[in-house]
């Protein structure tokens, strides 16, 4: 099989920009966070399909974390380009600003890391491109994502030790201090008092 030529971050450069309707607000009248990762993954979308050439889905999404509200009335703006690529996997990165379109003000909301996988006609992983970098800027975010890529395999791996180790009886005693209380029906069944 001939080998795939590289594709460079620019071609999978995307901006996606939304005015916060009145209907996207939540019942505090903030923007709901999910009209947000809505936005983002469109953008995500788009942004891994310009690089594959082909249909992607989504997989997981990491730092998804609202540093500010968004209000009804700002003009939220994404922008996205794949920072790393596997064989047929690929992280975008998106980056979420919401401007006050009367004072100008604008605030960095999240950025946020999508992976995608490119599938082919039979819905079956396909091949991506490698990455092309061409400035510093690709060369670190494609370094961080593979930073992340080795702590969450290593988070990951310690979490399903962590759970495969846990034994609800005798880890009670985490319990102590926690802002929980035993129903009566679960304090029979574990032997235990109040
Ligand atoms: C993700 C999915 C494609 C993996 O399929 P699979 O048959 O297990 O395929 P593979 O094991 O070959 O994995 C394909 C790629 O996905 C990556 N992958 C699989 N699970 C992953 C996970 N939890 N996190 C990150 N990447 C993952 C693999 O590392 C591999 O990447 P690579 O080719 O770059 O090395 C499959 O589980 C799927 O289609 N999930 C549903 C996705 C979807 O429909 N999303 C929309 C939700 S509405």
């Amino acid at each position: 099989m001939t080998p795939l030529a590289p594709r460079p971050v620019r071609a999978s450069h995307v901006a996606l920009t939304e005015l916060m309707i009145p209907s996207y607000a939540n019942f505090g009248g903030k923007v709901h966070g999910g009209v947000l990762l809505r936005l983002m993954d469109q953008i995500a979308y788009a942004s891994a399909a310009r690089h594959a050439g082909t249909y992607c889905v989504t997989v997981s999404v990491d730092g998804a974390f609202f540093r500010a509200p968004v209000e009804v009335g700002e003009l939220v703006t994404l922008r996205a380009s794949v920072n790393w690529v596997g064989r047929t996997s690929l992280v975008v990165g998106i980056r979420v600003d919401s401007e006050n379109v009367t004072s100008g003000e604008v605030k960095h909301t999240n950025t946020s890391f999508f992976t995608m996988v490119a599938k082919n006609e039979k819905g079956e992983p396909q091949a991506v491109p490698p990455l092309l970098l061409e400035t510093r800027d690709e060369v670190r975010r494609y370094l961080e994502a593979l930073t992340r890529r080795d702590i969450k395999a290593r988070y990951e791996h310690a979490l399903d030790d962590a759970n495969s180790a846990l034994a609800v009886h005798t880890d009670l005693d985490r319990l102590v201090g926690q802002r929980c209380v035993l129903g009566s029906d679960v304090q029979r069944e574990l032997g235990v008092s109040a």
